[in-house]
């Protein structure tokens, strides 16, 4: 708790540029929880390395993704927007983590068999403890809500069951964290295969709507999206394609599935469609607008950066001293 206000955290991978799912099913529903929670949101650098990463790229996506949460409406002095690689305390509280946490349960994690069948040439040990690190930005701010993408839901459950198990040792140190996942827009599915889901890393470009993709752009993938043939649009697992493409447009306008099959009763798919392309077109069109303009604005992004990543270092602290206390190791002589 922080001013009478419960916690929160959550982060994205600086990795790609952030694709539609990150937004519909994370990014977008943290503008609505900033009054509710007291907010910190990481752009998680240090997670990014497990992939090998070209420093200077990396370096620029990181700004990229700080500037973008402010661009979608996150108010950088009610929400504490910072770089993880900025407080040292989420590699020093992952260390500690490490020694709670098991092969086992890491050796079943979905994320990592992906992964490592993706980078089968690089399966490091990073990749294999991404979870305890994530447990580690989680569990430092006491985190009592957790927005994330259905996607998630694992590294949220190990990050309880870590949480869990070291205040059964040390007593109530940790805050066991619930995830908050969307009601609409909680697994956004690629464009191209819709039973996978949309990811940045997706090779087919086609797959993926881009956050900074432009009008035309957004427009041309979604009259490719794959869908099938019956022509009728109705929201059925059994039509993938379709289901998504409702989902898309639900999350972005806020109906319901029943009232868009309503909507569209008398339609053919390419009307569809152009539908949901042209309204996430207008509902980035801002968001890319003020992206442009607070880029230019280095000296605003330098302050937030500096000013925020003191504050995040301050919470992190907290709970690192608690923790080391707790462990056994010597207090600091001042
Ligand atoms: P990342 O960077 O892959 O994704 C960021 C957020 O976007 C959500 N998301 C999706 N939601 C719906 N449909 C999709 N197709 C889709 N793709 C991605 C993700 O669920 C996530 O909420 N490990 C995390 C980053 C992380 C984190 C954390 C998150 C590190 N530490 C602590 C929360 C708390 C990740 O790789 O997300």
């Amino acid at each position: 708790m922080l001013d009478g206000k419960k916690m929160l955290f959550s982060g994205m991978q600086s990795t790609g540029t952030l694709q539609l799912g990150n937004y519909l099913g994370a990014l977008k529903n943290w503008l609505t929880l900033s009054d509710e929670y007291e907010c910190f949101y990481g752009v998680v650098d240090l997670h990014s390395i497990t992939v090998r990463q070209d420093p200077a790229t990396l370096r620029k996506r990181a700004r990229d993704l700080l500037t973008l949460y402010i661009a979608a409406g996150l108010d950088p002095v009610k929400n504490c927007i910072y770089y993880q690689s900025h407080v040292s305390g989420h590699a020093e509280l992952a260390w500690i983590l490490n020694c709670f946490t098991y092969m086992g349960e890491l050796n079943r994690m979905t994320q990592f068999k992906d992964k490592s069948a993706k980078h089968a040439d690089n399966i490091n040990a990073g990749l294999f403890t991404y979870p305890v690190l994530m447990a580690a930005d989680i569990l430092l701010f006491q985190s009592d809500v957790v927005p994330v993408g259905k996607d998630q839901m694992q590294h949220l459950e190990i990050t309880r069951d870590i949480a869990q198990r070291f205040n059964n040792i040390y007593g109530d140190v940790f805050t066991i964290p619930e995830a908050y996942i969307g009601k609409q827009g909680a697994k956004i599915m690629s464009l191209q295969e819709p039973t996978k889901k949309m990811s940045k890393s997706d090779e087919n470009p086609n797959a993926s709507i881009f956050l900074m993709d432009d009008y035309d752009t957004i427009i041309r993938k979604f009259k490719r999206a794959v869908t099938d043939s019956d022509n009728q649009i109705l929201y059925k697992d059994e039509k993938p394609g379709i289901k998504n493409l409702i989902d898309i447009y639900c999350a972005v306008t806020g109906k319901t599935p029943q009232e868009t099959e309503a909507e569209f009763a008398n339609c053919g798919y390419g009307d569809f469609k152009l539908a949901v392309g042209e309204c996430v077109a207008d509902s980035l069109k801002p968001v890319q607008d003020r992206f442009y303009d607070l880029s230019k604005n280095k000296d605003y992004i330098n302050g937030i950066i500096k000013e925020n990543g003191e504050k995040a270092n301050y919470y992190a602290n907290k709970t690192l001293r608690k923790v080391k206390k707790k462990v056994g190791f010597p207090e600091k002589i001042r």
